[in-house]
């Protein structure tokens, strides 16, 4: 129906006749001639309806925003002075020869080009919404990152392979979403969080290197970077080492970056261990492009008479740290509040600081609501240690090094946006040596940093029994920007090492065979020692496109609260169907209640 594309016509095309087909992006009526804009998937062109041909012309006067249009025409030059720069097009237009309405649109519920649309309303009229030129953009940058990703890892020698999407609960420690069987009354699949467990079998099956684009469900609070259902690009190697791994994972990052946005990554990208990154960072996710840094004070703290301080610094969970903004002194009043109200979302209890009026001029120099709890040698060991000068202002975080951590961290990022701190445009790197276990102090119970499967470091494989803090992962996560764009780990791969694991975290013999029997069964026929990785495709294809939120790379994405507004799914099912799966609701609460 065409013979080329409306973004593609141009100069070299002067004088012959094109057929084109598109949505009529505007029509404008200029005394006598319309002019209308005609755009497909690669872009607009000009098309131009004269009225001496007089019935193209009479069709053309029906023709509305979002109209499809078939259009025969003739390339011409534009008229001196009407180029239009900023179009691909804008040196050319087409003369309308022949005009066929394919199909006729009902007025659409926002203008295309209206940027203050609201999400809902976009994600309601989806289709519509897609059809502007920037949400074509992403999604066709993030095709392009799965050829690239497809191809590179085909060069490699990995072997795409599908896993079950009806499965079993897999253990990534969010909620399952739940499938009813029919044929098995009573019984559920799980959708899977990952394929993990399906791509550790695949080692044990001797496919020696993985991959997969494959959807991931996980029921969780969902956030910008979070959806119920997203995309991973999920690989699992055999017989190689986190070193070899990661290095192969660098290369198709670098690569990846270089074919499709021509950017040079670093390389080597740097390491951090994950101690270093909380100590500095308050964050397993540094953004390196941010200059500011926790500086840790608890051992100046210990003795001062200002228990605010003094209790976290004598207290082995707590932390006292300090985070110097450069120039801060400019801070009003209004805007430490402002930050002190931001970092209580975060359970911090406040947010002590001073203000470096003149370095010189001692504690008369120093502005601050605590400088009265604190005595000379402390506060001048604080602004050494710092590295504070004269304009500069000093935060202060005291309490559980979780709090501190999380509160202190994220006003570090949010100081680096509003004070127009961050250098560069990408800092990859890679956090290595987790520990293994985290101990929930609610559960009462050790959890795995990772996942179960993560394996520890072969010199700590004795501190499984003597001491389960101090035991390191061989996990290791690819960052960038301040965003986990992957995660994966070398896995344990001896069956005795597993059921340790197990017993450490809580999960006894009966719920470990019944949950993950089938793998252990499996470690014990010949498992090679494996391990593998999982890249966030959205968020990655987030970054590189600078969209604010994964919803904006996902063709057909969910609200906050996992809902559809495009199909209104989930929504209700019929009586009929539940019976046929042995299902009853029960009444809400509330109505059960007063029933
Ligand atoms: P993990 O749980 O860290 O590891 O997930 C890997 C990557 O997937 C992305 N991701 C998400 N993206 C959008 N919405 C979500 N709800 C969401 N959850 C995770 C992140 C994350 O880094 N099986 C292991 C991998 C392995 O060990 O090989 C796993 O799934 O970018
Ligand atoms: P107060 O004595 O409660 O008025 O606190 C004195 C200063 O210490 C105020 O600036 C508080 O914001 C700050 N502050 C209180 N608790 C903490 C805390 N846990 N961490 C950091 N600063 C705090």
């Amino acid at each position: 129906m065409r013979s080329l594309y409306c973004g593609e016509v141009n100069e070299s095309l002067l004088d012959q006749e094109v057929t084109l087909a598109g949505w009529v992006n505007r029509r404008r009526d200029h005394g006598g001639v319309i002019f209308v804009d005609l755009r497909d998937r690669e872009g607009l062109v000009q098309v131009v309806f004269d009225p001496d041909r007089e019935a193209t012309f009479a069709t053309a006067e029906r023709v509305r925003n979002e109209y499809v249009l078939q259009v025969k025409g003739r390339v011409r030059r534009r008229p001196a002075g009407t180029e239009n720069p900023d179009l691909a097009t804008g040196q050319v237009e087409v003369l309308g020869l022949e005009l066929t309405i394919l199909n006729a649109s009902e007025t659409p519920p926002f203008q295309l080009d209206d940027d203050s649309v609201s999400e809902e309303h976009r994600l309601r009229y989806r289709y519509l919404d897609l059809r502007r030129p920037l949400m074509q953009q992403r999604l066709r940058l993030r095709s392009q990152v799965n050829r690239f990703l497809r191809n590179c890892l085909d060069d490699q020698g990995f072997l795409e392979i599908e896993t079950p999407i009806l499965t079993k609960a897999t253990p990534e420690g969010a909620r399952d979403y739940l499938v009813p069987s029919r044929t098995h009354p009573g019984s559920f699949f799980a959708l899977p969080q990952s394929p993990q467990l399906f791509k550790q079998l695949l080692m044990m099956s001797g496919m020696d290197r993985y991959y997969q684009i494959v959807r991931c469900f996980r029921d969780e609070d969902l956030r910008a970077d979070r959806q119920p259902e997203f995309t991973q690009l999920d690989i699992e190697t055999s017989f190689l080492g986190e070193d070899e791994l990661m290095g192969i994972m660098e290369d198709m990052m670098r690569g990846l970056f270089k074919d499709v946005l021509d950017v040079e990554l670093p390389k080597p990208f740097p390491r951090m261990d994950y101690d270093e990154a909380m100590h500095r960072y308050g964050s397993d996710k540094p953004d390196l492009r941010n200059p500011l840094e926790l500086v840790d004070v608890g051992d100046l703290m210990r003795g001062v008479e200002f228990k605010v301080f003094s209790g976290p610094a004598c207290d082995p969970h707590g932390r006292v740290a300090a985070l110097r903004l450069p120039r801060g002194c400019e801070l009003t009043r209004k805007e430490i509040d402002d930050y002190t109200a931001f970092v209580a979302i975060y359970g911090a209890k406040g947010l002590a600081y001073i203000k470096v009026n003149d370095l010189a001029a001692g504690r008369e120099g120093l502005q601050s609501p605590i400088l009265k709890f604190l005595p000379d040698e402390v506060v001048s060991a604080i602004l050494e240690r710092t590295g504070a000068e004269t304009g500069d202002l000093v935060f202060f975080g005291a309490d559980k090094a979780r709090v501190v951590n999380e509160a202190l961290g994220a006003l570090r990022i949010r100081l680096g946006q509003d004070r127009g701190l961050l250098q560069g445009d990408w800092a990859p790197l890679w956090v290595v040596d987790f520990p293994m276990f985290e101990w929930d102090e609610d559960a009462k119970r050790w959890v795995s940093l990772h996942h179960p499967f993560t394996s520890p470091r072969e010199v700590d494989l004795g501190l499984l029994d003597s001491d389960p803090a101090a035991c390191k992962s061989r996990a290791y996560d690819m960052v960038l920007n301040g965003t986990e764009l992957g995660g994966g780990s070398m896995r344990i791969h001896r069956s005795n090492v597993q059921t340790r694991v197990f017993e450490l975290l809580g999960i006894s013999d009966e719920e470990a065979k019944e949950k993950f029997g089938f793998l252990l069964t499996a470690l014990q026929f010949g498992c090679p020692p494996h391990g593998g990785i999982a890249f966030g495709m959205d968020r990655l294809v987030m970054l590189m496109t600078g969209a604010s939120s994964i919803r904006e790379v996902m063709a057909f994405p969910k609200t906050q609260t996992a809902a559809c507004l495009l199909t209104q799914a989930p929504s209700e099912v019929g009586e009929a169907q539940l019976r046929e799966l042995g299902i009853r609701l029960r009444k809400p609460a509330a109505e059960s209640k007063a029933g």
